[in-house]
């Protein structure tokens, strides 16, 4: 016989989908009545369900979020050999949405209260790293247009957005928010979504809400939305005859995976209700642990905690992130660093950048813990008391 004792500790992994709703009903519906491909009416539904939720006029539904970020770039006339600005600290895909437009990203540096792209930085940029010439504003170091911003909401957290849209006002930039991360979030009471002229979500198997894989284009900008309706479905002209004018891609979401989000989107504030409720258990439990800085949320935003992350300061704790996260790891939970900030990323040398000295930092003490929508009070509870262990050095 084992002793229970030796029994290994029940897994906690990072972030899962919460699937209890409507997911199996609309999706049966789907495979009985075989509308399972991109035309159907839980595309439809989804999309309006989207726009609601983001409070824009136009939603479009595509197959993930890195082409809905291309395709937004399109629309909003985001071209060959143009520049881009965009954070630094983020997952990799705004960047090569950028590079799949023809374009070049410039990476922003985080600010270091929220950790998000920071205002400062953009207007350092702008106001003494650019010059007008030819009647476009230029890099000055590559001699490059700069065309559009792309501030990425990271971690359920928005950005600080008004000077930014203030900067692009003055420079006449395009303003795209990549709103993945947090769906639901507010900045000064305007939603995250709703704060630029366009904004992209994606409903990966980590998102807030989930399809499996997916994506969403949101705008006021009923032109841009037409357009990237026709670039999402292989940009034809006569569907009966075939004629394409422009090379379009096929990008459109399935009906099948639609009514996944349509679903998903039933409990969207039920979710981030589960996400805030994860982030005060952290904050309460993890208060006063030497070394341990918790995720800050600013007096202008409602953040949804989409990853809750901390600050592991080496010196103070005992051990760096990555120690910690295999301590974690040896007791069964599951963490993760922040990404390489992207001024780093080898994917993307040759992209200009400011001083990005934040996001480094960031990227060497973040780790994020798990933090799913139905993560119970118990495990949580293992988490923070396999942190709180380990305090002296
Ligand atoms: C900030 C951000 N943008 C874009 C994406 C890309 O979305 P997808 O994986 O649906 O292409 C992700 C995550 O996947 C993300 O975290």
């Amino acid at each position: 016989m084992t002793d229970p004792k030796d029994k290994p500790a029940r897994r906690i992994p990072l972030c899962v989908p919460e699937i209890r709703g409507n997911e199996w009903t609309y999706v049966k519906e789907c495979l009985d009545t075989g509308w399972v491909s991109s035309v159907g009416s839980y595309v439809d539904r989804f999309e309006s369900g989207m726009a609601r939720c983001s409070g824009t006029a136009r939603a479009v539904a595509t197959v993930n979020g890195t082409s809905a970020l291309h395709v937004a770039l399109l629309v909003a006339g985001v071209g060959p050999e143009d520049e881009v600005l965009v954070s630094t600290l983020t997952f990799i895909a705004p960047a090569n949405a950028i590079r799949y437009a023809g374009a070049w990203p410039v990476f922003i540096d985080a600010e270091p209260d929220y950790w998000q792209m920071d205002p400062a930085k953009v207007k350092d940029f702008l106001e003494r790293g650019c010059t007008w010439s030819d009647g476009c504003l230029r890099n000055k170091a590559t001699g490059r247009r700069v065309r559009a911003i792309i501030p990425v909401h990271i971690l359920g957290h928005p950005v600080d957005m008004d000077p930014i849209l203030e900067l692009a006002r003055k420079f006449g930039l395009v303003v795209i928010e990549d709103a993945t991360e947090s769906l639901g979030a507010r900045y000064k009471d305007r939603r995250v979504g709703h704060l630029g002229d366009a904004a992209c979500f994606s409903f990966n198997g980590n998102k807030l809400l989930t399809t499996g894989g997916g994506g969403m284009i949101v705008t006021d900008n009923g032109a841009w939305a037409d357009k990237a309706k026709y670039l999402t479905t292989q940009a034809k002209d006569d569907p009966l005859e075939y004629v394409h004018n422009e090379r379009g891609f096929n990008y459109r979401l399935t009906n099948l995976l639609a009514a996944m989000g349509c679903a998903q989107l039933e409990k969207v504030e039920e979710f981030i209700e589960a996400k805030r409720a994860v982030a005060g258990r952290y904050r309460q439990a993890l208060a006063g642990v030497p070394g341990i800085r918790l995720m800050a949320q600013a007096p202008w935003a409602a953040s949804v905690f989409w990853l809750y992350t901390v600050l592991v300061d080496a010196k103070e704790y005992g051990m760096d992130s990555r120690q910690l996260q295999r301590r974690l790891a040896a007791a069964g939970i599951e963490t993760r660093p922040l990404w390489q900030p992207l001024h780093k990323s080898p994917a993307h040398r040759g992209a200009f950048a400011t001083d990005c000295e934040v996001a480094d930092r960031l990227h060497r003490d973040g780790l994020s813990l798990p933090c799913s929508v139905g993560l119970t009070a118990d495990d949580q509870a293992r988490v923070t008391e396999t942190i709180r262990g380990r305090t002296a050095p």
